[in-house]
């Protein structure tokens, strides 16, 4: 299996090299600002089985420089460099900055454009205005995920056509999370790769604990159940989801 999205540092996990080792499929590991962009290099050179994407949070949107993106774009032709995010709206966070948000995103889609890298979008209550630039600003033929989807189907719809892909995570094992289900039940697998975003989101049966990258088979497991194929078929389809997405050399 191939979790398309989490976050791995030895500032999360004291116990980094267990963690890494307990996942058996693909990592891709995401920075969200300069800082992070070199210990995500280093993992990715250390180890076989993780590939990154970097990109600078709307949470930074306020803070953020020119020379961080120049900083972000001298590692873009780096070979195990998959994609641009997590990039995005949030205005859950703050509403405050929402042009700022939008400058940052955009400039960012501007990069995916040119070093054509898949795009890896974080989006909080901003799903209309993060569809609307992704339309007008990236190139039609750029592929991306909506990492963890939290919207309806209809949303989805709009996004697939318009070559995006959907990161589906822990909250869709959670109780009473119903839409995304409906989601999952409804739509294609082809447009669905699998995520943890450790350390967050622990699935079911886990939830309240610290998640981490091998829990990513409680994701595939409920996705099984609810479009009633095996787990098998689940790993199988979205782990080739995943790599037409980013382009996995294997
Ligand atoms: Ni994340």
């Amino acid at each position: 299996m191939v979790d398309t999205h989490c976050h791995l540092s030895k500032e999360i996990y004291e116990n980094l090299d267990e963690i890494i080792n307990n996942m058996k499929g693909i990592m891709i590991i995401s920075a969200t600002n300069t800082k992070e962009i070199k210990e995500v290099i280093e993992l990715t050179e250390k180890y076989d089985n993780i590939y990154a994407t970097i990109g600078i949070h709307p949470e930074e949107a306020d803070n953020y420089k020119e020379a961080d993106l120049k900083y972000l774009e001298s590692f873009l032709n780096h070979p195990k460099v998959v994609g641009i995010g997590e990039i995005g709206l949030d205005y859950h966070y703050t509403k405050e900055n929402k042009e700022k948000q939008k400058e940052l995103f955009i400039k960012q889609i501007n990069l995916a454009n040119i070093y054509h890298k898949t795009l890896v979008i974080h989006c909080r209550e901003a799903l209309e205005d993060a569809y609307n630039i992704l339309k007008e600003v990236k190139n039609k033929e750029l592929k991306g995920v909506m990492h963890c989807y939290s919207g309806n189907i209809d949303e989805a719809k709009k996004l697939i056509e318009i070559n995006m892909s959907l990161g589906i995570g822990g909250v869709l094992t959670f109780k009473n999370e119903k839409t995304l289900k409906e989601v999952v039940k409804t739509l294609d697998i082809e447009n669905f790769v699998l995520e943890t975003d450790s350390p967050y989101l622990t699935p079911e049966p886990f939830r309240g604990k610290k998640n981490e990258p091998a829990n990513v088979k409680y994701v595939a497991n409920k996705i099984s159940e609810l479009k009633n194929i095996t787990l098998d078929e689940v790993a199988n389809i979205t782990t080739a989801n995943a790599k037409r997405l980013f382009d996995l050399p294997f």
